[in-house]
């Protein structure tokens, strides 16, 4: 595919498109695997009213389509890190800046990322969801880049593997910009500095 407007689809501003590569998934392909994911989880959680915590910001989008996805009653609530360098290295050991606003001891939490990557940062925040005693814990990934990984993170439900590529669009920035692309693209290696 590539990053030429699709008919029907709005036209974003030159300069901003300039950077943006080839484009690996369609806004269509995403909301058909979103629809999917979102039954799957309504049918495993029929009865147990679970708890969705994402991370922000970058999840909101993922976490918004899947809300509309369910169909059985669920709740929401989000936490803040800061740990991205964009050129793949973690800055530091990963920080809480936002918790989760109630305790979580005893419920069904389903935590909802939008990438995995190598996965540290996953497996740092559900060491600290364990260690709160959730009657379960489960993870929803939309994207995930498996090449990239050095912890070993369970995926339940998973949308898309991505090549080991920087990534932007449906809530994947590059220093908070293109967050709002409706597809996921690459990233020109110039935009990264990289070339
Ligand atoms: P991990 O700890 O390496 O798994 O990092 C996961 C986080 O890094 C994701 O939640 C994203 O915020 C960010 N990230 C990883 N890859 C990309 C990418 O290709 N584009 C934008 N953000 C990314």
């Amino acid at each position: 595919m590539s990053s030429e407007p699709i008919a029907g689809q709005r036209q974003e501003p030159a300069e901003l498109m300039r950077g943006v590569g080839r484009v690996l998934l369609s806004e269509e392909a995403i909301r058909q695997r979103v629809a999917e994911i979102g039954q799957q989880i309504s049918h495993d959680y029929a009865g147990r009213n679970p708890l969705l915590v994402g991370v922000l910001k970058g999840v909101v989008f993922f976490m918004s389509d899947l809300l509309r996805a369910v169909t059985i009653p669920v709740r929401v609530d989000f936490i803040a890190i800061s740990r991205y360098d964009p050129r793949g290295r973690v800055k530091g050991p990963v920080r809480l800046i936002k918790d989760l606003d109630d305790n979580v001891e005893g419920q069904h939490l389903v935590f909802v990322e939008d990438m995995v990557d190598t996965g540290l940062t996953l497996s740092y925040l559900l060491r600290l969801l364990r260690a709160r005693a959730p009657a379960s814990l489960e993870v929803c990934a939309l994207f995930n880049k498996p090449e990239r990984r050095l912890a070993n993170v369970p995926i339940k439900y998973k949308g898309f593997d991505l090549p080991d590529r920087f990534v932007v669009g449906w809530g994947l920035d590059y220093r908070e910009a293109y967050r709002h692309l409706p597809f996921v693209a690459e990233l020109k290696p110039e935009v990264l500095g990289l070339s």
